[in-house]
């Protein structure tokens, strides 16, 4: 342990955990210091920027867990250097992308990962397939790939060698935790695990939610973490394709969590909403596109009055190309 300057943002330890998402997720929580706490004040360490009044106090270093993971490690030095210093930690599982230099020392690698980052399996992600999302991994570490993610007050059961889990989504699900009102009827077309119908139930209590999902392992984890949730009074779960479900005109509001096409499932979304009501329409875009391709992509298929009242990015999807979302209300 060493000592260094360093800037710090001061939160409200109530304030602590959220912050600390935020700050991980825009990649400004510097790990290599450690957070401190006096009274009810906590003081995060961040790369750059901070509060003024702190920048210059004194903060303890420590390694961060990257540093840990390549001390720990027994490898000639050529192949270390590729070592995945990014991973998706979901429940007590990691997901690493392991470059093909290394998967020969998989069985060492996954060891030290799960050893440093508590972890009880370590996959390496593959890909994701198909229309049902679902993952390509392979398991180096450990045996079990189910695991129950916390998250903003909510449990999020799922099998990460069956199914996807975007820890980049948080700020979205965060948001649609404080979207909805308490008299809303809301339709999340492709519910997966209940990404946003869990956070939108739990937190915002609307109505009544439709979470519809068309893959059946999706299905029933989505049915189990609505009732170790609590809240199965307010989300009617509905197996298949969501352009099956009949035409209704009954939500206020519609959730189109979905990546691939998503335009396609617009006339479907226009036939469950309201005269009046709000979408939030997700697709990729490439940053030189943006936002001129997803404003085509409704107004191609959005007859009528609509007004877009926000096009935000969530994430980066793939290099130069991003995950974003547009509230668009109608009527
Ligand atoms: C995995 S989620 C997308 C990720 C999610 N937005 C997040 O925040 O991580 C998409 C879900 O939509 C489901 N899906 C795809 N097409 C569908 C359809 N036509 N009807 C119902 N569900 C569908 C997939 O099975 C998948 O579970």
């Amino acid at each position: 342990m060493s000592s260094e300057e360093g800037p710090v943002v001061k939160v409200k330890k109530k304030r602590g955990e959220e912050t600390l998402k935020k700050l991980k997720t825009n990649d400004m929580l510097d790990g290599r210091r450690v957070i401190e706490q006096k009274g009810d004040t906590l003081y995060i360490p961040v790369k750059e920027g901070g509060d003024e009044n702190y920048r210059l106090k004194k903060r303890r270093i420590k390694p961060t867990p990257f540093e840990r993971i390549s001390n720990k490690i027994d490898l000639p030095k050529k192949m270390e250097e590729h070592l995945p210093d990014r991973w998706e930690k979901v429940g007590d599982v990691v997901l690493i992308k392991l470059p093909d230099s290394l998967y020969s020392k998989k069985e060492l690698i996954g060891e030290v990962y799960a050893e440093v980052l508590n972890a009880k399996t370590v996959l390496i992600q593959k890909d994701i397939q198909g229309t049902k999302r679902e993952p390509n991994v392979e398991v180096i570490y450990g045996e079990e790939t189910e695991t129950v993610h916390l998250e903003n007050g909510i449990k999020f059961k799922l099998d990460l060698s069956k199914l996807m889990f975007s820890s980049g989504n948080i700020d979205e699900r965060v948001r649609m935790a404080e979207v909805a009102d308490e008299d809303e009827v809301i339709v999340d077309m492709f519910a997966g695990i209940g990404y946003f119908t869990l956070p939108l139930a739990v937190h915002s209590k609307p109505d009544k939610i439709y979470s519809l999902e068309i893959n059946p392992v999706a299905y029933r984890y989505l049915k189990e973490n609505v009732r170790s949730n609590r809240v199965e009074d307010i989300v009617e779960i509905c197996l298949g394709d969501n352009r099956n479900f009949p035409k209704t005109y009954i939500a206020d509001r519609i959730v189109m969590g979905y990546l691939h096409d998503t335009h396609r499932f617009l006339p479907k979304a226009l036939e469950l909403l309201k005269e009046k009501g709000v979408i939030h329409y997700h697709t990729r875009v490439a940053d030189t596109e943006f936002p001129g391709k997803v404003e085509r992509e409704i107004s191609n298929n959005v007859d009528g009055g609509y007004e877009i009242m926000k096009i935000h990015k969530i994430k980066s999807y793939a290099p130069h190309v991003y995950h974003v979302v547009a509230d668009i209300k109608v009527g």
